[in-house]
Order: C-alpha cells, then structure tokens, then sequence
C-alpha cells in the first residue's frame, strides 16, 4: 500500500532520516518504534507529504507519489493523525468532523462519528479544544474514520492519557486493523503497539536498526534500541 524508499530528509538544522525504507503492506499494521529525537515523527510527515524528502521515494499503490502534496496524498487513502491532538480546537465538535469528511460527505461523517464515538455526538456543539484530553483525542481518531483512508499514520495518539482511556484508544486501533485498515503506529506503549503490530521498524538516530515481523523481536533488541541511544 504504501512504500518509503530509500528516504532522506531533514530540516534546515540538518538531515534527519538517512536512507530510510520502510514497507506498509495492505492490511498490515506496522509499529515504528525508537528513542525520543529518532525521527519517527519525521518520518510520518514525509510518509504523508508534509515534508519533502531530500533523496528516496514514496510509493502508494506502486505509483510513485514523491514531492505531491498533503491532500494528494490524502486523496489517496493516506491519513495521517498528527502528533498533539489533530483538531482545530477553536471549533465546534462537528466543525471538525467536517473539516475530516471524505469527498464533502458531511452528514454521514457526523453520522459515522456519532456510532463510533457516542462522546462527541453528545457533544456536537461543544468548542473542540474545551473537551477533555481523552474526548479530544477520540475526535482527533475519527479522522481516520470519516475520512475514508487506506493507511493510517497514528503518531502517540495515546499520548499524556489516563491508562483507562489509553485502553479504549487502543480498542478503536483494534477495530481499525480488523476492518482492514493498513496501520502505521508510532507509540510509546511498546508492548501494546507490538501486540497489535504484525511488523516492526525501530528507528535509531535517523537510521533503521531493526526491520521484521513482531513476533521476531526479542525483548534484548528492544532494550538495545532505546537504551543504546541513551548510553551514547
Ligand atoms: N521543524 C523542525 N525543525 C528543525 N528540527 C526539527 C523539526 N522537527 C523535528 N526536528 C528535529 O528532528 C529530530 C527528530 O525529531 P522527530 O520529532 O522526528 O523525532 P521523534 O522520533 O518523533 O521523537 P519523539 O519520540 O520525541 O516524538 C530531532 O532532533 C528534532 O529536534
Ligand atoms: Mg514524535
């Protein structure tokens, strides 16, 4: 579904990602793991056309998409969820399900956003960014509910939330996977991320240290990968 090959790109301060392949197979979830600074992040922003990378190509569908913009991306299938919460917090509730909708289909996203979310259906009126973390975080996912996506790029998006919320959070990348979703997962929970991942990428100072199955990953590569970058 979606392919990064052989990437590099940065900011004006200097390269981030060097040589950087990653593939998201259809119907795959892929957990993209690393230390704080690593480049996840980074990598998201290329994978959905926010950056423009500096060498490599992105591939959706075999078409090579290298240097389209967001949207083209986005029309796609690429949806990505941004790091913070993805949401315009000035607006109302159903002002943002709109602004996610696929194609201007306006009522059924809030219809759609209502069924998965029944929070934010109560609180259609509400200012976004006057809503819970958690509350915010859920409207910020329905993104890739509404929008009609084929790949999902999740940066934390169980960030600073209470265990509980984490764990429903968690329950909406599940339904998401089955329904068939190809996921790209950057998180902090590592067991979980790994529970639902079928691959895995660790990142390490801009480069790829570890590319597999999930399964294949034993607990002293992982410790490796983020510990190793503290020690040096
Ligand atoms: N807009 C920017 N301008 C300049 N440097 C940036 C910018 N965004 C990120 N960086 C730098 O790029 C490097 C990688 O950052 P990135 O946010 O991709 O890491 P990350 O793996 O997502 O980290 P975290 O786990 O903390 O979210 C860091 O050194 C960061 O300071
Ligand atoms: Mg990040």
């Amino acid at each position: 579904m979606l392919e990064l090959r052989n990437i590099s790109a940065g900011y004006d301060t200097g390269l981030v990602l060097r040589d950087v392949s990653l593939v998201v197979p259809d119907n795959a979830v892929v957990a993209l793991l690393g230390p704080n600074g690593a480049g996840k992040t980074t990598l998201l922003r290329v994978a959905s056309g926010l950056l423009r990378p500096s060498a490599g190509q992105i591939i959706v569908d075999g078409e090579d998409v290298t240097g389209k913009r967001p949207f083209e991306l986005s029309q796609r299938g690429v949806c990505h969820v941004p790091e913070g919460r993805g949401i315009f917090p000035s607006l109302t509730v159903n002002d943002n399900i709109q602004l996610q909708a696929a194609g201007g289909k306006f009522k059924q996203s809030l219809k759609t956003a209502a069924e998965v979310f029944p929070k934010l259906g109560q609180r259609s009126t509400q200012i976004a960014g006057t809503m819970s973390g958690g509350e915010q975080q859920m409207l910020a996912l329905n993104y890739a509910y509404v929008s009609d996506p084929r790949c999902v790029l999740l940066d934390e998006v169980s960030m600073g939330l209470a265990p509980k919320i984490v764990e429903e959070i968690f329950g909406y990348l599940h339904d998401l996977a089955r329904a068939g979703q190809s996921l790209l997962l950057v998180e902090q929970y590592v067991t979980r991320a790994l529970q639902l991942a079928d691959y895995v990428y660790i990142l390490d100072r801009g480069r790829v240290t570890f590319a597999g199955e999930s399964g294949e990953i034993d607990e002293e590569t992982m410790m490796n990968a983020y510990l190793g970058s503290l020690a040096s």
